[in-house]
């Protein structure tokens, strides 16, 4: 069974909470992915110390010092290739990925985005949807194409939206969902169970999009 687990890299840019719910997930030995190297395109990046302490293989590419993103994804393939990985997850990476590195990884690169796409795809979605007025706000788990927040959608969940809501209590009431969805979706991806057919993904069990009820809190 070990062995067959799928060799798995986090791209990370910052705290790294996704990162850490990953990890959380694939410390269970049934589970079908490893986590085999975490990445960050920033040295500082706060989630590169859990990656550390957790034992888990770490490194920085720091973009900076390129003259251009696709030098400086050469050298994460080179990283990638010498781990020998096998899936990739981004997980608060903020850098734009080029035509020529998600092509390298068609079908086995995937992200977490804090919205239900295809709304609110790019940055401040959390603002943008209260400034909307929406009443249901939530994150989404998909396939990375070139095209920035899309791609054939995993999973999402839906997160009620409160009058008392800011951005930030949004941001945390979404955020836990995003740490349920993305283990999932992992899993489901390293097992074999998904099934791309254009922009829809059909999930071997039949199953759909992945339980994740509205939560609306009780009045306060
Ligand atoms: C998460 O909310 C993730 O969905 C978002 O950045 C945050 C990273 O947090 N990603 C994007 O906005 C990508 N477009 P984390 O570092 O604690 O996982």
């Amino acid at each position: 069974m070990t062995s067959q687990r799928k060799r798995t890299a986090i791209l990370i840019s910052g705290r790294g909470s996704n990162m850490r719910a990953l990890i959380e997930a694939a410390r269970v030995p049934a589970f079908p992915a490893e986590i085999a190297l975490v990445l960050s395109n920033r040295p500082d990046a706060a989630g590169l110390a859990f990656a550390k302490e957790n034992g888990i293989a770490c490194a920085a590419v720091d973009h900076k010092i390129y003259a251009g993103r696709e030098e400086f994804e050469r050298s994460m393939q080179v990283l990638l290739d010498l781990h020998r990985i096998e899936i990739i997850c981004l997980a608060g990476f903020m850098r734009m990925l080029t035509p020529w590195f998600i092509g390298q990884w068609q079908g086995a690169l995937i992200n977490i985005h804090p919205a239900l796409l295809p709304a609110y795809r790019g940055l401040d979605t959390h603002r943008r949807a209260l400034d909307d007025g929406v009443k249901i706000h939530g994150c989404t788990a998909h396939f990375v194409v070139p095209a920035m927040d899309e791609g054939p959608i995993i999973a999402q969940a839906a997160v009620a939206v409160l009058d008392s809501d800011t951005p930030e209590t949004l941001a945390a009431r979404v955020l836990a969902q995003e740490h349920v969805i993305y283990p999932a979706a992992l899993e489901r991806l390293a097992a074999g169970r998904l099934q791309v057919q254009g922009n829809r993904v059909f999930c071997e069990d039949g199953s759909g999009a992945l339980p994740a009820p509205l939560r609306v809190p009780a009045a306060s």
